[in-house]
């Protein structure tokens, strides 16, 4: 049965990457010098509308720099989503420093921007360009948005917020390339550091990888510095404790390659989207996933939000499909009912708690055939119908 599954996001390898690959063997260049690593930088950057790109060896490793270069320290807190995977959070623990977790939006399941506004206004003080939270005195030291599923994050209500309090924004945007917010690319949104991942579900991937982009060339130069172990010059002499936290020529080649395509495999990824949409919208039993609002989402995962408010029904569903050769996934378990995270601060989480574990994601890998589709279409339909 397993192996006649259809998968729910495997990556698209049919373009150059085989190519790239040898010519990376042929040149002996497989670390992280060589030729694909700066060509990958220049595409991303184009591709995200920002000037200025470093190359990272994950999205995680990505977030944590960009959170160091930024100067989190240890004891700060920096302001993110609960509904969002576990990296977001782990890159504020490895800066020593603590995540606040903010429910999100019940429409868009990004950052709830009137929660984060009531949070900075009435539960810090601002004093001497400084925002401290009232019942700990711990410094609030940035805030992270995620762009959920590709939707990219209310920007027009978090970057003046960010800017009254003197905050830094670090945008989560692993599975955001691709998409727009007013027209405007996803790395070019206002953020001080826009952070993007490749990991082998992503629309593009590296196998691993990921991007940090940004306008601000001095703060990607230091950036590149602290991901590169902060070494100056050719001999051993670093001036940081940084981190071995680059993309090599290999992962870089396969990046290269998905990136000939990104306008394709976004497009893909959107008309699965629209498929399921179209397919599901008359159904009672469910709603679909959020939409942007001002703009177009990467629509990375596609899928369904089960109205029942049980996880024993969305199992059964997602059994179903399985015994019909159909994978499907749950989504992310919000952060604070998460082990590591159930003693940070956090504010009510009444959306992420109602909502998670009725979402059901679909097989949505750009390579799905027409047929594969129309054949989840029908078994979800069928599945709700035994559920009722
Ligand atoms: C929202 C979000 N943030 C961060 C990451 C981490 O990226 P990586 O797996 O490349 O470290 C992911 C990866 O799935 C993600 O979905």
């Amino acid at each position: 049965m397993t192996a006649t599954l259809i998968p729910l996001a495997v990556p698209n390898l049919s373009g150059n990457e085989a190519k790239y690959l040898q010519e990376c063997i042929d040149s002996g260049f497989v670390s992280s010098v060589g030729p694909f690593v700066s060509r990958f930088e220049q595409r991303i950057a184009q591709a995200a509308g920002s000037p200025y790109a470093v190359a990272t060896a994950s999205g995680t490793a990505g977030l944590h720099v960009a959170l160091v270069a930024l100067g989190v320290k240890p004891g700060d807190l920096v302001v993110v989503p609960s509904l969002t995977f576990i990296a977001t959070a782990n890159a504020v623990s490895y800066c020593g420093a603590q995540p606040w977790l903010v429910d999100c939006d019940p429409d868009t399941w990004n950052l709830d921007c009137g929660l984060l506004e009531q949070i900075l206004t009435e539960e810090c003080d601002f004093c001497c360009g400084r925002l401290t939270q009232k019942k700990t005195g711990q410094r609030i030291a940035a805030i992270m948005p995620v762009h959920t599923l590709g939707t990219p994050a209310d920007m027009d209500r978090i970057l003046p917020l960010a800017q009254k309090f003197g905050l830094p924004v670090v945008a989560d945007a692993a599975a955001a390339l691709g998409a727009q917010y007013h027209g405007r690319n996803v790395g070019d949104l206002g953020a001080d550091l826009t952070v993007f991942s490749f990991n082998g579900n992503k629309t593009i991937t590296c196998g691993g990888g990921g991007a940090v982009v940004g306008s601000h060339k001095e703060l990607l130069q230091h950036v590149r510095h602290l991901s590169t172990t902060a070494r100056r010059g050719e001999g051993y002499d670093h001036d940081h404790i940084g981190f071995n936290y680059r993309l090599t020529n290999i992962q870089a080649a396969v990046g290269c390659a998905q990136l000939e395509r990104l306008d394709h495999l976004v497009a893909r990824k959107q008309k699965i989207r629209e498929t399921y949409r179209r397919a599901f919208h008359d159904l009672e039993a469910v709603t679909l996933f959020p939409q942007s609002l001002q703009g177009q989402s990467a629509d990375w995962f596609s899928g369904i939000v089960l109205k029942n408010p049980s996880l024993t029904v969305t199992t059964e569903l997602r059994t179903f499909l399985r015994q019909q050769g159909i994978e499907s996934k749950p989504f992310w378990k919000p952060l604070h009912l998460q082990d590591p995270y159930r003693n940070v601060p956090t504010t009510r989480q009444t959306v992420s708690e109602e909502l998670w574990f009725r979402i059901v994601v679909l097989p949505c890998s750009t390579t799905i055939t027409e047929e594969e589709l129309q054949h989840v279409v029908t078994e979800v339909r069928r599945g709700l119908q035994r559920l009722e």
